[in-house]
């Protein structure tokens, strides 16, 4: 099968090889069989993760709303070029143009993978949009779009593929061997200054994804995240992500590898957790945790809290602490 053409690639996204011959030791998909739907897969992470989980033989619902980076307008043209892309591999896949933040179009897009293709067994939620501020100069929409397309766009596809595995689990007793991948960032786990909307609306969806780990346990559904850097649309307008977004290194692969490894059967056992992936570096970073502690027997007052100043603060910065990164 001849390689997949695709002229309309950012820098960093390669067309990928066909399918079952790239891991060579076996011809068996981790996904045979298996249903996923990615938001936002039209470009960039999403759809590295959409072709991917496609050689690992999943048929796939193709999200993508197809707007720019801050979320303008619509186009179908993205995600119906990666259904086509999958089709050439020799896999499955139906395109979704729905907005993933809206209600109704989260709920349509999970029906759509049962009424299409008999189940579902994957949810990444992916789509994503920037509109970068000083937060003393971001605009009520600046704030809300953001707030919307990530929070409401990863809580509201998972809220209806809850239900769906609830009910699955519930129905047949058995647990549903199910998984979201969520989609976080550093910008929101350590605080990057220009992207309070962003960085709110991903170091909730990093809470969210623990609850969600804590709430879908008994249905047999594991969620995680991930957190990506990667030479995509979206990186190229950040202030500082320029020469970073035509990094070859930073391929979209990677973190897409990294969400599909969590997908799989492979990742049984880990909920709850958040990889990160940056090139060819990955972590596992932990949420927020106690540093130090004192006691009182009192109701505390703020003098006995100043005194206990230099035990809460025993070797530590007492600073916005530095935002920490990897390396590529
Ligand atoms: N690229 C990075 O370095 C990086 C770093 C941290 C986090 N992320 C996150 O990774 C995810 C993917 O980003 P990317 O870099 O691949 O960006 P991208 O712009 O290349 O792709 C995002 C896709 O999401 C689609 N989309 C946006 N809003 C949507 C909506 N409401 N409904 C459906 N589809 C929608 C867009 O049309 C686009 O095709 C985002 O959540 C982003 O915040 C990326």
């Amino acid at each position: 099968m001849a390689r997949v053409a695709n002229a309309s690639l950012a820098s960093g996204e390669r067309a990928l090889g066909p399918i079952s011959t790239h891991r060579g030791y076996e011809t068996m998909g981790l996904f045979d069989g298996k249903v996923a739907v990615v938001t936002g897969s039209g470009r960039g992470i999403g759809r590295a993760e959409a072709l991917l989980l496609a050689r690992e033989g999943a048929k796939v619902v193709v999200n993508d709303l197809g707007g720019s980076g801050a979320g303008e307008g619509a186009d179908q043209t993205p995600a119906q070029q990666v259904v086509d892309e999958i089709k050439a591999l020799g896999s499955d896949a139906v395109a979704n143009y729905e907005d993933c933040s809206s209600w109704s179009g989260a709920e349509g897009m999970i029906n759509q993978a049962v009424e299409a293709f008999g189940g579902l067994d994957v949810l990444i939620c992916n789509a994503g949009i920037l509109r970068d501020k000083m937060s003393f100069n971001m605009s009520e929409e600046e704030f809300d779009s953001v707030i919307r397309v990530h929070l409401k766009g990863h809580f509201a596809p998972s809220h209806f593929a809850g239900r769906y595995w609830r009910e699955k689990a519930k129905s047949t007793g058995e647990p549903t061997g199910a998984a979201i991948v969520m989609t976080s960032s550093e910008a929101g786990l350590y605080g990057n200054a220009g992207q309070t909307n962003y960085a709110a609306a991903k170091a909730g969806i990093a809470s969210m994804m623990i609850v969600l780990a804590r709430e879908l346990e008994r249905s047999g559904v594991r969620v995680n995240a991930i957190a990506p850097v990667a030479a995509t649309r979206l990186l190229g307008t950040v202030g500082s992500g320029e020469e970073l977004a035509n990094n070859p290194a930073l391929s979209p692969e990677n973190p897409a590898a990294g969400a599909v490894w969590l997908a799989s059967p492979l990742a049984d056992g880990i909920t709850g957790q958040v990889l990160k992936i940056m090139g060819g570096f990955a972590q596992i970073v932990e949420n927020w945790t106690p540093a130090t502690q004192v006691e009182t027997d009192e109701i505390w007052t703020i003098e006995a809290l100043d005194k206990a100043k230099g035990e809460l603060f025993a070797g530590r910065s007492t600073g916005v602490r530095p935002f920490t990164t990897g390396k590529i």
